[in-house]
């Protein structure tokens, strides 16, 4: 009798499910716990698709269409979510709530109150909140802010890589952003773009090693990754920033897809189109790249979403912007501030017959298939203890992550390591500054150029503590010094914004400072002292004939807000060098360009080689 009832409940569970509303009355906040992982709501069927089509059938016009449309936080409420059924917002680079050091409960609450006219208008499908997360969660003042990927990509350890997209993505749900619009796949070709510092490498091979990582380390760990920038973002004529790559598909398929390739692999989420164009036409109109590859040869099943305003860079009347890239394969438009018009001008277009409803409902389809499988259903409140933000597990792994991405350009006569009891005077504008350590798209989209970003050790501070610990001492009179630690380094920039063709350590985006500090170096060499280089940079600098007055030169990149810590470590010997080029070091402005995917690349014609970097060993 008993197994008979055992059946009939069961029986009776299962036909609950079958009926299951998906549309369930919004419940209270589910914190995810670490020995917990249910919420009080019930999981959803396993019938994904079946799911879909009842979405579909069900769904009006506009709410589908609202699906397909991302606003900018500033420009829309919780009461317009309701309205246009708005499925996604964002927060552009240093979009904060109210103010830049807002705390996670403020920007939580703020994702919670979109979210919750998400789940109580239209179809209740939860909203996806996106932002750039690149190098911790950047936006959010007291996150980890990481190395930038061109260390990581000097470390080029999957490992590292794994933990520290899971580590944001843990300090993203201290604020309910469940969607990160990285990692950037850019694969470089000309550091004069203002964007190197967010690609790996120059060459595919170290995107073979980290992409899949770098994507599992979010959506493993709950939230949705994002390829970028699809395709050949990194490869335009002479570096310009959202320029022309002009290649054949042979070289496009044979360099610039295979990161897309390993992204799909590792089951991305999304994808975000480029700004820039193949041979003369705009990627957000590519049809064939779009829907003919990514979807239908490579079988991408998630949603691409257009970049910030790019549509609008395409010709005709904005309808017919919004008609091109959607007919091209694009799925939610990124228009932050003409989120309405375009949501009128896709009803237009389809009532006009120039966007299909097959169309409509295929990117529908794959928004909330998205939405489905990353959980957001489930848990459309979910948030992580805030506990995790700025943790000592996440300084530690950033500091690691810093060490292992210096590399070691030169050390003669035993420059490096420095004794710990020694006499040092030090120079340079970033030695005693994390926002310069941390580079663009650190609490504002061209970065911090204010001393505090509310976490971190600068290098100064570093290694006063290790001299301090030692009986060691920085001096103020350089007379004084055994050693002179020089600090040179770029101002922080984003995009365009660091487009540069000057490229020295005195011109272009370098501190204006830095011409001071190599006088310093230039007399303190001549005086016989021991003279180190630190550089802090977004790429490779042209160094010129300053290179001699160095005993020793570290490429320090992006290190962020462990930079202090992470490069005492080093230059004291608690630590070895690991790191390797990932971009090739030019000699001159004639050679920016020039790098290892080339067959005939000869390393004498370079400063540093791809692949370069001395050991204490
Ligand atoms: C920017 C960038 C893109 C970023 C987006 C949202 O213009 O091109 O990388 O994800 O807008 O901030």
């Amino acid at each position: 009798m008993k197994k008979i009832m055992i059946i009939l409940v069961l029986f009776l569970f299962l036909i609950g499910c079958e009926q299951i509303n998906p549309n369930p009355e919004p419940t209270d906040p589910c914190i995810i716990n670490p020995d917990d992982e249910t919420c009080d709501q019930l999981p959803y069927d396993e019938d994904i698709d079946q799911q879909i089509q009842e979405f579909l059938f069900e769904m009006s016009l506009e709410e589908k269409v609202g699906q397909m449309v991302q606003a900018e936080r500033s420009s829309v409420t919780p009461t317009d979510v309701s309205t246009y059924y708005i499925g996604s917002i964002l927060s552009g680079g240093g979009s904060h709530p109210t103010a830049f050091n807002d705390s996670a409960d403020v920007w939580y609450q703020m994702v919670y109150d979109y979210q919750y006219a998400a789940m109580n208008s239209g179809a209740n499908i939860p909203l996806i909140y996106g932002t750039d997360a690149v190098h911790g969660h950047n936006n959010l003042y007291g996150a980890t802010i990481f190395p930038h990927n061109i260390g990581l990509g000097a470390a080029n350890d999957p490992e590292l890589v794994y933990e520290i997209s899971k580590a944001t993505a843990k300090e993203m749900l201290t604020t309910g952003i469940t969607w990160n619009f990285a990692p950037a796949l850019s694969i470089v070709q000309n550091i004069g773009w203002g964007r190197s510092y967010e690609g790996y490498s120059e060459n595919p091979e170290i995107f073979e090693s980290l992409t899949q990582s770098a994507i599992k380390g979010y959506e493993e760990n709950g939230v949705s990754a994002t390829a970028k920038h699809y395709l050949a973002d990194g490869a335009t004529t002479n570096g310009i920033d959202q320029g022309d790559v002009n290649l054949s598909e042979q070289t496009l398929r044979d360099i610039y897809l295979l990161p897309y390739i390993e992204a799909i692999e590792a089951g991305v989420d999304t994808v975000m189109i480029s700004y820039s164009s193949i041979n003369g036409v705009k990627m957000h109109e590519q049809a064939y790249w779009i829907q003919d590859v990514l979807k239908d040869e490579l079988g991408f099943e998630g949603f691409v979403v257009s970049d910030w305003n790019a549509i609008q860079q395409l010709s005709g009347s904005y309808q017919e912007q919004v008609a091109k890239s959607i007919n091209a394969g694009v799925d939610m438009l990124m228009e932050p501030y003409t989120w309405r018009d375009a949501i009128e001008a896709i009803k237009t277009n389809v009532e006009a017959n120039i966007i299909s409803m097959d169309r409509i409902n295929d990117a529908v389809s794959r928004i909330i298939r998205v939405k489905l499988e990353s959980g957001l259903f489930d848990n459309p409140y979910a948030r992580e203890d805030t506990a995790v933000l700025y943790s000592d597990e996440h300084q530690a792994l950033a500091r690691e992550a810093v060490r292992r991405g210096l590399v070691l350009l030169k050390n003669d006569n035993q420059s490096l390591p420095l004794e710990k009891n020694e006499s040092i005077y030090l120079t340079g504008t970033a030695s005693d500054h994390v926002g310069y350590m941390s580079g663009g798209w650190t609490t504002y989209w061209q970065g911090n150029t204010s001393a505090d970003i509310g976490v971190g050790t600068s290098i100064k501070n570093a290694i006063t503590n290790v001299l301090n610990e030692n009986s060691g001492q920085i001096v103020n009179n350089i007379n004084d010094a055994q050693t002179v630690v020089v600090v040179l380094s770029e101002l922080p920039y984003s995009e365009g914004v660091g487009d540069n063709q000057i490229l020295t350590l005195t011109g272009g985006n370098a501190d204006p400072n830095n011409l001071n500090a190599l006088n310093i170096a230039q007399q303190a060499h001549q005086n016989g002292k021991n003279v180190v280089g630190i550089l802090i940079s977004g790429r490779p600098l042209l160094l010129g004939d300053y290179l001699q007055y160095f005993d020793s030169f570290v490429a320090a990149w992006l290190p962020g807000s462990e930079g202090g810590l992470g490069i005492a470590d080093v230059i004291f010997g608690d630590y070895d060098f690991t790191g390797k080029l990932s971009y090739t070091w030019p000699k001159s402005i004639a050679y920016v360009g020039y790098n290892s995917n080339r067959e005939d690349y000869d390393e004498n014609l370079v400063q540093f080689p791809y692949g370069y970097g001395l050991t204490y060993a």
